[in-house]
């Protein structure tokens, strides 16, 4: 069958025709309709078996059924169904239903379609998921810091919870969660939801066997799990950082200001409802820099550059549990709303506790980010809200949805002012707490929450503008930072001579410096001046992961080859598709370039996890 031939076999199935009413809030990414019938609690009832690379067990829905005919469509990716069963009430007895698995969509996975008797207000779904999961990474012991126990990491965001839960994998939905979980017993479980022990203990032996509960409704994107050989160091008494052994510490002092910043986000933003914040550093592998799931932070590694220089993504996730976490957007369509707004919060977090300079450099990079990337872009995508038809949505998640939602942020700040923007937003997210809303319902709470009171400064900011046209309004702010006017006379002094006579001067930057001095020297080097800067400065040997990134990158371009070995062995040991997308796109732009990326891609293919290697998969086929 074909996938369009599967999605008509399954509207059949399901007499689902668009309703109108629900266009709007329509996600093009489930199968789910939650309209009909929605789930509102799951039990999860799973074991985690690391020789088989698969987890197996079981989730029960509790229902709220508006349509009393209609049945329980889940989104499953890969997922094998052993049997389902349904009861009048969540305690049981449970009676074998009848359910269909559609065919399999590539982007979309599978529907799973149970039929409802009467009265049935639980399901429950026997399953086993894939090896090759796509929201999980099974990593061997050799791809972990300590080399001797393995380690299972899900990773739910945007549609990959159906991968390992059969769920309605939509962010419309949010349900609260209770789970138990089995993994061997010297390995310790995680999961984005409260648990009652904390192992700060090392003495305590973990138990193989796990309870958590999510009493708050999430959407499926934030259930999160990892197993692993794991320990704890608590930061302050309601935050604290989970790493294998040997990295737990280094962690505990990147990140020893947490609870600072917790306390300015609090306010900032409002009480923090989740219970806890606790970060987990993950193996080198994870795919993203952090994933905001509640309570429970995952992180890259490559975040430990041994200076806090690069704890803005730590800002950003905690961030997330107002912008996101709190208030959801309700399709992928409308992620400018958790991204744009949290980036524009990660900054003000920035600012309470590193101050203005700091927060006004990362804004200012962010800002260049985003004028590069929209070049790149055709104007369909360069809008906020965006049309992901017949599309993956991580392929969304390019910058223009955060650095072009946080300058519309910034925008609104500067005419309103930050006391009544402030007020404005505080209000937004207890307002919409606990919902999943779109951009249109965005637009007419800014429209009668802020911009009625005052018709003089709303008439500054051309509002469908910046959610419907590609680009930038003309009127949108410019981030710079004075910090970077010294560093780009700098760089112009480098590119005429060998200027390591100056060096003296560099002394002091701190690492959003250094990045912006190689940014403004990317295009004026060549492989010459990439030798003198090396020389003076030692890029290949930096241990701070972003500076590396711009660094190699400008290898590649410059053909600077002392940095080819630094370049593979960044490539093998780091899964970050921010760092390895760009990596590989530069070297595929030459005939050289792609027989080294397809060389070490050889090598660092096995142990990347599923989403960047299907990153790179493409674009090593597409560019042939
Ligand atoms: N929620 C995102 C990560 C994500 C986005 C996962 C889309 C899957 C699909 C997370 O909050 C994030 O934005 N991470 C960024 C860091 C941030 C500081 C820009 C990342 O991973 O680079
Ligand atoms: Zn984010």
């Amino acid at each position: 069958m074909t996938r369009r031939e599967a999605t008509v076999a399954l509207l059949a199935l399901t007499g689902c025709e668009s309703k109108p009413k629900m266009q709007e809030r329509r996600d093009l990414h489930s199968f789910s309709r939650p309209h009909e019938v929605r789930t509102k609690h799951l039990d999860l009832d799973l074991e985690a078996s690391f020789d088989a690379r698969t987890l197996k067990g079981s989730v029960t829905h509790t229902l709220v059924r508006t349509d009393p005919t209609a049945p329980l469509v889940l989104d499953t990716r890969d997922l094998t169904v052993q049997k389902v069963e349904t009861a009048l009430k969540p305690e049981g007895p449970y009676t074998q239903a009848n359910f269909t698995l559609a065919a399999a969509d590539p982007i979309l996975g599978a529907a799973l379609a149970v039929t409802l008797p009467a009265d049935v207000t639980a399901v429950r779904v026997h399953y086993t998921t894939s090896p090759k999961a796509s929201g999980l990474q099974w990593l061997d012991a050799s791809q972990t810091a300590g080399k001797k126990r393995p380690f299972l990491y899900s990773q739910s965001q945007a549609i990959h919870a159906r991968s390992w839960i059969p769920v309605q994998d939509t962010p419309g939905v949010r349900a609260t969660y209770r789970a138990r979980i089995r993994t061997p017993k010297d390995l310790i479980a995680l999961m984005s939801a409260r648990s009652d022990f904390r192992l700060a203990d090392p003495k305590e032996p973990p138990s193989g066997d796990y309870s958590f509960r999510m009493p708050l409704a999430i959407p499926s994107y934030l259930i999160a799990l990892a197993v692993g050989d794991l320990e704890f160091r608590y930061l302050s008494s309601r935050t604290g950082v989970w790493a294998e052994p040997s990295v737990v510490d280094s962690a505990a002092r990147e990140f020893v200001d947490m609870e600072r910043m917790m306390q300015a986000a609090e306010k900032l933003f409002g009480p923090y409802v989740w219970q806890r914040y606790d970060v987990l550093v993950l193996p080198p592998s994870f795919p993203y820099g952090g994933m905001e799931n509640p309570l429970m932070t995952f992180a890259t590694p490559t975040l430990l550059a041994g200076d806090k220089s690069l704890v803005a993504v730590v800002a950003h996730e905690m961030a997330h549990s107002w912008s996101g976490n709190l208030v959801t957007n309700a399709t992928w369509s409308d992620f400018w709303l958790n991204e744009g707004f949290t980036t524009y919060c990660e900054r003000r977090i920035q600012e309470e506790v590193y101050g203005a300079e700091r927060a006004k450099m990362e804004e200012a990079l962010g800002y260049q980010s985003l004028l590069e990337e929209l070049k790149s872009h055709a104007p369909i995508d360069q809008v906020l809200h965006i049309d992901l038809k017949g599309r993956d949505p991580d392929d969304g998640a390019t910058e223009i949805p955060y650095e072009k939602g946080a300058l519309f942020l910034t925008h609104i700040e500067h005419v309103f002012g930050r006391e009544t923007f402030d007020k404005w937003l505080r209000a937004y997210f207890a307002n919409f707490q606990f919902q999943s809303i779109t951009t249109a319902e965005f637009r007419s709470y800014l429209r009668n929450d802020l911009l009625a009171y005052d018709a003089a400064r709303a008439a500054k900011i051309p509002l469908e503008e910046w959610l419907t046209k590609p680009g930038l309004p003309e009127s949108a702010p410019k981030p710079s930072s004075d910090a970077f006017t010294a560093v780009e006379a700098m760089a112009k002094e480098w590119l005429a001579r060998d200027a390591s006579d100056a060096k003296a001067k560099t002394k002091d930057w701190n690492t959003q410096q250094w990045l912006h001095f190689l940014r403004a020297l990317t295009d004026g080097a060549d492989a010459a001046k990439m030798a003198q800067l090396d020389r003076a400065f030692g890029f290949t040997k930096s241990g701070n992961a972003e500076i590396e990134f711009q660094w190699l990158r400008m290898s590649i371009r410059h053909a600077y080859a002392p940095a080819m070995p630094r370049l593979e062995e960044f490539l093998v040991s780091v899964g970050r598709r921010k760092f390895v997308r760009p990596l590989f796109e530069e070297m595929l732009k030459t005939p050289d370039g792609r027989q080294r990326a397809e060389a070490i891609y050889a090598k660092a293919r096995p142990g990347y996890h599923p989403i960047t290697a299907s990153t790179v998969d493409e674009m090593m086929a597409k560019k042939r």
